[in-house]
């Protein structure tokens, strides 16, 4: 079973955008996916209450229900698990990243970005889960990407696809879907598979096995 746990303390990083379009993604290609949202803030439930699709499912989560509520995702074939978390919380309550297979840290293209990402790291390097950086809202043009690409491929590893500053996540989000399925010839849609697609391989060579 993988275990994807979409982590950063930095508010507005871009978390629940890339876990709500990794989760569809990852039922589109016909995995058992579930969507735990572990925030109090409950972004993700709202999406996924109103929309149509049965899949992914998602499941509410308070923390000290996270191990329980994996044990049972196991017992009941789940083949994905999608962990969207808080911000800062996830300073504190480490379940959903002792827990995981493979955390994935969104990040804003700036240097105040990367820096607050820090706490955050060391969780995770603490907890010995390999991770990678997807960088997130990047603008069309200019040096912020490389030059983030550049400081993050430093502390760990990052993918190569960002997702970048584009309407279509937002519309999509308000329209509870993903981007794809708000409209397949978006570039964005085809950034989410490149995003997906890199987690799945790098989990596949540096996951642990659960
Ligand atoms: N690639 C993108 N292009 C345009 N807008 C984006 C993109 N990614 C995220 N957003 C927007 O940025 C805002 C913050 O994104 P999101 O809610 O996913 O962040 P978050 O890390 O989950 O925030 P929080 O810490 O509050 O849970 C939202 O308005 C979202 O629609
Ligand atoms: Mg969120």
């Amino acid at each position: 079973m993988r275990i994807w746990t979409i982590t950063n303390q930095k508010g507005g990083a871009g978390k629940t955008v890339l876990a709500t379009n990794l989760a569809v993604e990852g039922s589109n290609r016909g995995l058992k996916t579930l969507l735990i949202d572990l925030d109090p803030q409950q972004s993700a439930t709202k999406w996924w209450e109103a929309r149509e699709a049965e899949e992914p499912l998602l499941i509410k989560c308070l923390y000290n229900q996270v191990i329980e509520n994996l044990e049972a995702a196991k017992k009941q074939g789940f083949e994905l698990i999608i962990i969207d978390t808080a911000g800062r919380e996830g300073l504190i309550h480490t379940e959903a990243i002792d827990k995981a297979s493979f955390a994935i840290i969104p990040c804003q293209p700036s240097l105040d970005d990367c820096r607050s990402a820090l706490p955050t790291v060391e969780i995770i390097k603490n907890s010995k889960i390999p991770f990678s950086f997807v960088i997130t809202r990047c603008p069309a043009s200019g040096e912020d990407l490389q030059e983030a690409k550049n400081s993050l491929s430093a502390i760990g590893l990052v993918c190569n696809t960002p997702t970048y500053e584009r309407k279509c996540y937002k519309r999509a989000y308000a329209d509870n879907l993903s981007v794809k399925e708000y409209d397949s010839n978006d570039k964005g849609a085809g950034e989410i598979a490149a995003i997906f697609e890199y987690i799945y391989n790098k989990e596949d060579r540096l996951g642990k096995q659960i």
